[in-house]
């Protein structure tokens, strides 16, 4: 497995892999991996010829000028768990080779309006117009691929999806299941600043989504009643304050009061669990897009 800091040779390693007629598979990451980003690789892996990974904490996607001090930084044990993941090359850049004026503002970005302006949109201004803009520049450099996305980020990844479409980029987008612990705590890299107590509660989360899907599935159709029953479910853990909790459309992400078609919902939901914040959805209609964490995997998280 290789490892590479500069565009270059991210770019050329890519190029040469497509000239011998290699597909890439592609999966951008913020580092601190756990078991959802080594099921994306996995997927990549048994999909794709190459497999590229690219770690990259983005300034441009963080607000919170607390929350990129506290993003977990693990690059050692990260490239070792690429290499176990049979991972072809690790992209892994500094904040000046993505952005060579940085702190300055980047003069060219990418917005994408509509389904990035609800949700995670709304509470963290500037969020979707950074991560979009790096996706942007990460899709340039690799070239044309697969790039698997986690569909925990669900919004993230219907904004990517419009981006990609929007733009006609060369890029085929993957959105691949949740992982979860095993009492339903979705997998996710800020799980690990949840002390013992908030990670107790965090699980309340999964708890109001289940709540909001058993109602769809007992033929409640009315948003306003399934966000209501996962906002007690979740105003009964104290340590977790909510954010939203939504029943949306699963493609343009627009909540609507009557759901005609429960199978084209998809129930969103955020919260404030001690310093963390956090978020989680699924399908309307089952947890087809849950999968279990591997034990092997659990260990390295724990
Ligand atoms: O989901 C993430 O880890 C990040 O938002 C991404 C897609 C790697 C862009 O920085």
């Amino acid at each position: 497995m290789r490892v590479v800091e500069t565009v270059a040779e991210c770019r050329e390693l890519l190029q040469q892999a497509r000239a011998t007629g290699r597909t890439v598979g592609l999966v951008p990451t913020m580092g601190a991996l756990h078991a959802g980003h080594i099921s994306l690789m996995t997927r990549a892996r048994a999909e794709c010829e190459v497999v590229a990974v690219t770690i990259f904490v983005n300034p441009l996607q963080f607000g919170d000028p607390e929350d990129i001090a506290h993003y977990p930084r693990t690059l050692d044990r990260d490239v070792e768990a690429c290499t176990e993941a049979g991972v072809d090359l690790v992209f892994a850049p500094s904040v000046l080779e993505m952005y060579p004026h940085w702190p300055a503002p980047v003069a060219t970005t990418v917005s994408v309006v509509g389904v990035s302006e609800g949700w995670e949109g709304a509470s963290r201004p500037g969020h979707f117009d950074g991560v979009a803009t790096v996706v942007a520049k990460l899709f340039s450099i690799a070239g044309p691929s697969r790039a698997y996305f986690g569909e925990k980020d669900f919004q993230q990844l219907a904004v990517v999806r419009q981006m990609v479409a929007d733009l006609s980029l060369p890029v085929e987008v993957v959105g691949c299941p949740i992982v979860r612990e095993r009492d339903g705590l979705a997998l996710s890299s800020r799980n690990v600043r949840l002390s013992p107590e908030e990670r107790r509660a965090a699980v309340v989360l999964s708890r109001a989504l289940a709540t909001g899907r058993a109602l769809l599935e007992g033929g409640v159709h009315y948003s306003s009643t399934l966000a209501e029953a996962m906002r007690q479910v979740v105003e009964s853990e104290p340590l977790v304050r909510l954010d939203y909790a939504v029943a949306v459309g699963h493609q343009d992400l627009v909540a609507r009061e009557i759901i005609e078609d429960p199978a084209s919902v998809r129930l969103l939901i955020a919260a404030e669990v001690g310093p963390v914040r956090l978020i989680d959805n699924c399908a309307g209609l089952e947890v087809a897009s849950t999968q279990a964490v591997p034990a092997r995997h659990l260990e390295r998280i724990a």
